[in-house]
């Protein structure tokens, strides 16, 4: 994966430094996947409208280790139905950008969130909240894929259940086999659902990963690097699905590669030294950056 970004990048920078032809090299959006050799056709569309609502507001949004400080004055808006990716070099607070928006900085002792973030217009640190019940609102899908020790099933089926969300049994294997269809994983389970999650591959893992944070009928999706243990193949039916459910959801998806970025998202944030520097819509920010250092780490001078 690293190798195709830096072919990638090093061909960004060559055409930045010709002819400017980043659009060109994107192919805004059929890149090539060198590593396979496998092109990507998924069609890029636009970005969603500026004008409605955003879904998620964040505003000065600073967060503390300890003494330290990971980020600073983060405000950042999150429109519904796309997906955001969040880009920049390892250690500029993308992660833990991610985790304020679900609390799960709360969990670590040292961690201390300062700003506002509002879901739908509301304050998610505000000391009424339900924070079980914002976790189901806001799923979250890590870099490794982590299924319980469960069968299939149960690692579908053990959200709703904990948050009530279906009357009966029936009910229960419906929203399994439906979270499981969405998440394009059923055909290949659908007669081994009593065989323990561990027991998939790490790209099925993942997917089953996807279906449980999406049993719980989420209105948001956070993904740490969700592709980054994962071959080309099933990076790319990864890819293919995060695009079927922003038909659904609101997505915000960390990343390392620059083209999976510019293939599926919408918008992009990018984030140096705990600052984000610069946000906008994906084709813009990877056409026309308007900071020197978004330019430096798109075109592969750093990080
Ligand atoms: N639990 C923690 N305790 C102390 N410091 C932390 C903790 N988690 C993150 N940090 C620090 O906060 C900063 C931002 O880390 P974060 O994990 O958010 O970066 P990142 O952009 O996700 O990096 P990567 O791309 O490597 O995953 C780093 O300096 C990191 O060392
Ligand atoms: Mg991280």
């Amino acid at each position: 994966m690293l190798r195709t970004d830096l072919t990638l990048s090093m061909r960004l920078s060559t055409d930045f430094c010709t002819s400017g032809l980043i659009p060109r090299a994107l192919g805004i959006l059929g890149v090539t996947d060198e590593a396979t050799d496998k092109t990507v056709t998924m069609q890029k569309t636009a970005a969603p409208k500026t004008s409605a609502k955003p879904k998620i507001s964040s505003k000065n949004v600073c967060v503390f280790y300890g003494e330290k400080q990971a980020l600073f004055d983060v405000s950042l808006d999150i429109p519904e139905h796309a997906v955001t990716a969040l880009i920049g070099p390892s250690g500029c607070g993308k992660s833990t950008y991610l985790r304020c928006i679900n609390r799960m900085n709360d969990v670590i002792d040292i961690a201390r969130v300062t700003g506002k973030i509002e879901l739908d217009g509301v304050d998610i640190y505000d000391p009424s909240i339900d924070v079980v019940e914002l976790r189901a609102r806001v799923g979250m899908v890590f870099q490794k894929p982590n299924p319980f020790p469960k069968s299939i099933f149960e690692n579908v089926a053990y959200g709703p259940r904990i948050h009530g969300l279906t009357r009966d049994k029936t009910d229960l294997e419906e929203l399994v086999v439906t979270s499981l269809k969405r998440a394009s994983l059923f055909d290949e389970v659908k007669d081994r659902l009593d065989d323990p999650g561990t027991s998939l591959s790490g790209g099925q893992q993942q997917r089953l990963c996807i279906a449980r944070a999406i049993a719980t009928q989420p209105e948001v999706i956070l993904m740490d690097e969700p592709a980054s243990a994962l071959d080309p193949i099933a990076t790319a039916r990864i890819e293919e699905l995060i695009d079927e459910l922003r038909q659904n959801y609101t997505i915000l998806i960390v990343t390392h590669s620059m083209q999976q970025a510019a293939r599926v998202s919408q918008k992009t944030a990018f984030f140096h030294l705990g600052h984000l520097v610069e946000h906008g819509d994906t084709d813009q920010i990877f056409t026309n950056p308007k900071d020197q250092r978004t330019q430096d780490y798109i075109t592969g001078r750093f990080g």
